[in-house]
C-alpha cells in the first residue's frame, strides 16, 4: 500500500498553522511540481479566465472596464490553453486515486479547461451549472445577460470501478430525498439555503459573495462560501487535504477549515496571500470562541 507523505510539511510552518493549513505565495506551476504524487484529496481551482483585455462590464449600475489584474490578461489562445493544461497536468499527478478536481469558469475559459482534461485523460464526472441570481445586467444589449458559471468536476483518470469520493446520500438528503441535480440553487443565500425537490431552487443558484464575506478585504473574483461549502462536503471526508492553486481571497481555505478539512492555498500575489491568511485565521478564531463558550 502506498504511504502518502504529508504535503503540508513541505511548506514553512510560518505560512500557516500546525497541521491545519498553509497559504504560500508563488507560481502554481512551480509549487505544484514540488509536491509528491498522489498526496492530495481534493483540488478546487478558479484559474485566471484571461478576460481582462480591454472590454467593459457593469459595476454598481455603471460601465466599468474589465480589469481584474495583470494575472488575468490573455497571452493569446494557444498560450492561455497551454497554461491551463500545464497546471492540470500537475493536478492529475498529485491527486490520490480517490481524489477529484473542481474547476470553475465562464465561457472564456471553461472550454479550454474541458479540452485540456480530455487531452490529459481525466474522467469528467459532471458539469455543474451555477446560477447567479444577482448577475450584472448586460450593457451591450446584443446578447443575453450572462448569469451562470460552470464547474467541471473530474477524476484524475478513467478507472473501473470508480474510485472517487462522493457523499451521494448527504446530497440527496439535502435535496429533500431526491437525487441532487447538476444545476445548483442556494436561493437568497439564507445561510446556504438548500434546494427543495420540484421547487424553484433545483439549481445551483448562489448569489455572488455577501458583503460580510468581504469584511476582511476584497478580491475582484471572490467566490461565495456557499459554493465551496457544498463542493468540499460532497467530495471529501473530514481530515482530507484540500488544495487551491489559485486561492485568491482564500474562500476555499475558509470553507475547508470550517468543515474540518486541511488546506493548502497558493497565490502569486502577496496581498491575496495575506487576505487568505486573515480570513482563515478569523474562521478558526470564531470556531475556537464558539468551542470555549
Ligand atoms: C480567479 S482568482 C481566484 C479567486 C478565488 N477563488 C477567491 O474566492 O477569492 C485567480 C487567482 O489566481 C492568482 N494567479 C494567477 N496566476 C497565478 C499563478 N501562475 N500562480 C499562482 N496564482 C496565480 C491571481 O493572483 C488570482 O488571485
Amino acid at each position: 500500500m502506498r504511504v502518502h507523505p504529508n504535503p503540508l510539511a513541505l511548506f514553512p510552518a510560518r505560512t500557516g498553522e500546525g497541521d491545519l493549513y498553509r497559504v504560500v505565495q508563488g507560481d502554481s506551476l512551480d509549487l505544484l511540481s514540488r509536491l509528491p504524487p498522489e498526496c492530495i484529496d481534493l483540488v478546487f481551482a478558479d484559474p485566471p479566465y484571461h478576460l481582462s483585455n480591454g472590454g467593459f462590464t457593469c459595476q454598481s449600475g455603471r460601465r466599468a472596464p474589465v480589469d481584474k489584474g495583470k494575472w488575468d490578461a490573455s497571452r493569446g489562445l494557444a498560450e492561455d490553453h497551454a497554461f491551463q493544461r500545464r497546471w492540470l497536468e500537475e493536478v492529475q499527478r498529485i491527486l490520490k486515486p480517490t481524489g477529484t478536481v473542481w474547476v470553475s469558469g465562464t465561457h472564456h475559459v471553461i472550454f479550454s479547461i474541458g479540452f485540456a482534461m480530455q487531452e490529459l485523460g481525466f474522467h469528467i464526472l459532471n458539469t455543474i451549472t451555477w446560477y447567479k441570481p444577482n448577475a450584472a445586467p448586460n450593457l451591450a444589449c446584443r446578447y443575453f445577460t450572462h448569469s451562470t458559471e460552470f464547474l467541471i468536476w473530474a477524476s484524475p483518470r478513467k478507472r473501473q470501478p470508480l474510485a472517487h469520493t462522493f457523499h451521494y446520500a448527504e446530497m440527496k438528503r439535502e435535496n429533500g430525498g431526491k437525487q441532487m441535480r447538476d444545476v445548483w440553487s442556494f436561493e437568497g443565500n439564507e445561510e446556504f439555503a438548500f434546494p427543495l425537490p420540484g421547487g424553484p431552487t433545483m439549481m445551483w443558484t448562489i448569489p455572488t459573495p455577501a458583503r460580510n464575506e468581504k469584511a476582511l478585504g476584497r478580491h475582484p473574483t471572490q467566490k461565495p462560501l456557499a459554493l465551496l461549502d457544498r463542493i468540499i462536503r460532497c467530495s471529501s471526508d473530514p481530515g482530507a487535504i484540500v488544495l487551491d492553486p489559485f486561492c485568491g481571497s482564500g474562500t476555499t481555505g475558509v470553507a475547508a477549515v470550517a468543515l474540518g478539512r486541511r488546506f493548502i492555498g497558493i497565490d502569486a500575489e502577496a496581498e491575496y496571500v495575506d487576505l487568505s491568511l486573515r480570513r482563515i485565521r478569523a474562521e478558526l478564531e470564531a470556531q475556537r470562541s464558539r468551542g470555549a463558550a
